[in-house]
Parts: C-alpha cells; structure tokens; sequence
C-alpha cells in the first residue's frame, strides 16, 4: 500500500474550504493507503501571531482532524517532530532564492515588507521537508498548494541528483471538485481561514443559524434565464462556487432552476456535513486527554519513521 502525507497550518478556525479540499479527500485515503497527517504549527510562526491563540488553534485543529473522521491516520503536531526543523535546513541549503522569490503565497503575504519574517520566505523548503522525510507517493491537498508541492518534486530530484537517491519524487493529488472553494462574498477570492471575520467564510465549527445566513447572502449575478443554475467559472463564478460546495457535501443540483433553490440546497447539504464533525468536536473536545494521547503516539510514530530518511539525507549531504 502507498503512503500519503498532508497538513493544515493553524493560522485560524478551520473553514468549508480546508474540508471539502482537504480533510474529507485525505479521509477517504484511509481506506487504501498508509497516512500521515498533521498540524503544522511552525507554518504558523511565518506571519506575526500570538503564543496563546496558536496553542488554541493547536488544539482546536488537532481535535477538528480527528472529528472530521481522521482517526485511522497517524496524527502529529510538526513541532514535536524535530527532524522537520532539521531536514528544512538541508532543503534551505538545496533551494535557491530565485525560486523561493516565485513563490506567489511569499509575493502575496510578504507584499516586499521588510519586516516580512524570514521564515515566509524558506516557508517551502519546511514544508518539502515535511513531505519528503515521509517518502510519501502522494499529498492530498487543495488546489492552492500546487506551487508549494512542484517545488517539493524539484527539491527532491536536485537532492537526489547530487547526493544519491534518498527521496521519493510526490505526486499532488488534488480533489475533483472544491479543489478551490471560494469565499462567498467574493467569489474571486479564495475562502481563507485566516481572513478576518468575513461574511463570506464558513467556518466547520458555525452554527446551522451562520451557514444559512452566509449562504444566502453569498454572491451569485443577475441571470435570471431558464438555466441559470448552471457552472460556468469565468462569467458566474459565485453560482459556480455554491454548485461545487452543494456536489462535495453530497447534494444533488439536478432539477435546481432559481438561486432561491440553489442556496435552500447548498444550506441543507452544508448543515447536514457540519452536524456529525461538530458533534464528534464536542464529545472529543470534553476529552482532552484522549486528544493528547492520539497526537503523543503519532509524534512517537513519526520520529521512528522519519529518522531512518534524515539520517540518510544528512550522510549524502556530506554531514558526519
Ligand atoms: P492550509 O493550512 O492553508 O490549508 C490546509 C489544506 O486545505 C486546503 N485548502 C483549500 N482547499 C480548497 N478550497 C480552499 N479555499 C482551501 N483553503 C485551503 C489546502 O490546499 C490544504 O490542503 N502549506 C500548507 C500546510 C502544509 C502542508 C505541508 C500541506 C504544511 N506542510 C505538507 C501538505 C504537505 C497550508 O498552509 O495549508
């Protein structure tokens, strides 16, 4: 069987868009593949942050992992793995800055500052490293991390050319539809956790009374025509956005012909996909301890595995 990795960076509450790109696709590997899959809380350090909201956001996204039914995965927090620190030094010294300067998630966040944190910058040498100590054939993510995961290919084959064969080369599996949910509100952008309190962001922990209120605000346009509900990502990309949020929770569009019907649909399926995780939150958010021993073990797990392929990755590179 194969191995998958992939993590979620806790720089805010987990939104519609982190669930139906990532965590229900990283899911349904469970059932055919050998997983990894984590929190990466030193992604989190590369904008300003506050120490006490990151723990609280540790937390929660670990124990939303679990509710959104990861529980036959191992699960880790990055920090308490400490060869991902030490493989990125490697991969830093691997990657070069024009490369790194392309990187559009660095243009974006850094927009030139030169108070930008340094680690923006290496961000994806850190996560290269999070995926290649763990030889995995694939990493299931949303359609945002493409760039981040041809680098790691990149980084890969370069470290191999030049020092032996150490890692595997990943291929980036990206979701048939909600590859890239957009935000409501503005359906150009894409739906992001850390986005300030949008009206346009759903997040998995809202409640029924919240989704239906940003569904039926969201932006949609004026067609008014017979087949108005219909997808079309350049000239109606609001409805093209509530069409694959409906089809990725389980709904059905056939026969929907007013907007009015779309979002009634698009609420209904969305609610329905909250529900049990948010139930499952609750139960595994009064139980703590349970929640810190799923993530202790797979920290254990994660450091055997992982040590094998620094070590190998430090001998090649010529350290004794
Ligand atoms: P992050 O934390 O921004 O997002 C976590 C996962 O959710 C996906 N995603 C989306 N999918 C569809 N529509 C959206 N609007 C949307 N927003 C986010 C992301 O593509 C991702 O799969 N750099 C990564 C975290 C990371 C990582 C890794 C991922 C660190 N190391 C190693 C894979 C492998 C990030 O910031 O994702």
């Amino acid at each position: 069987s194969h191995t998958v990795l992939s993590l979620i960076k806790p720089s805010g509450s987990l939104t519609l868009g982190n669930l139906l790109g990532a965590l229900l696709p990283m899911g349904r590997q469970q059932d055919s593949a050998r997983c990894f899959y984590g929190v990466a809380d030193l992604h989190a350090l590369t904008v300003p942050h506050d120490p006490g909201r990151l723990r609280a956001l540790t937390t929660e996204t670990a124990t939303l992992l679990l509710a959104a039914g990861l529980d036959r995965s191992t699960l880790f927090v990055q920090s308490h793995v400490p060869a991902h620190s030490e493989l990125a030094y490697l991969l830093e010294s691997t990657a070069h800055v024009g490369e790194l300067n392309r990187m559009i998630q660095f243009k974006e966040k850094g927009h030139g500052r030169p108070a930008t944190r340094a680690s923006l910058f290496t961000y994806p040498t850190l996560m290269a490293a999070d995926i290649l100590l763990y030889r995995p054939e694939q990493v299931p993510v949303g359609d945002d991390q493409r760039q981040h995961v041809e680098l790691t290919r990149d980084l890969a084959l370069r470290f191999n050319n030049a020092y032996g064969a150490v890692f595997a080369v990943p291929e980036i599996v990206t979701p048939p539809v909600a590859a890239r949910v957009m935000d409501l509100a503005d359906p150009t952008a894409k739906m992001g956790k850390s986005s300030a309190e949008g009206p346009g962001v759903i997040r998995l922990l809202d409640r029924p009374d919240v989704v239906r209120r940003a569904v039926a605000r969201a932006v949609t346009d004026s067609d008014t025509g017979p087949d108005a509900v219909r997808p079309d990502r350049e000239a109606k990309p609001g409805v093209t956005n509530l069409l694959e949020v409906l089809v990725a929770c389980g709904g059905d569009p056939a026969g929907l012909t007013t907007y009015g019907a779309l979002k009634a649909a698009v609420t209904d399926a969305v609610v329905a996909t909250l529900e049990p995780l948010q139930k499952r939150y609750r139960d595994l958010a009064a139980d703590p301890a349970h929640v810190h021993d799923v993530y202790a073990d797979g920290a254990a797990t994660a450091r055997q595995v992982t040590a094998p392929v620094l070590a190998a990755a430090r001998a090649a590179i010529g350290l004794t």
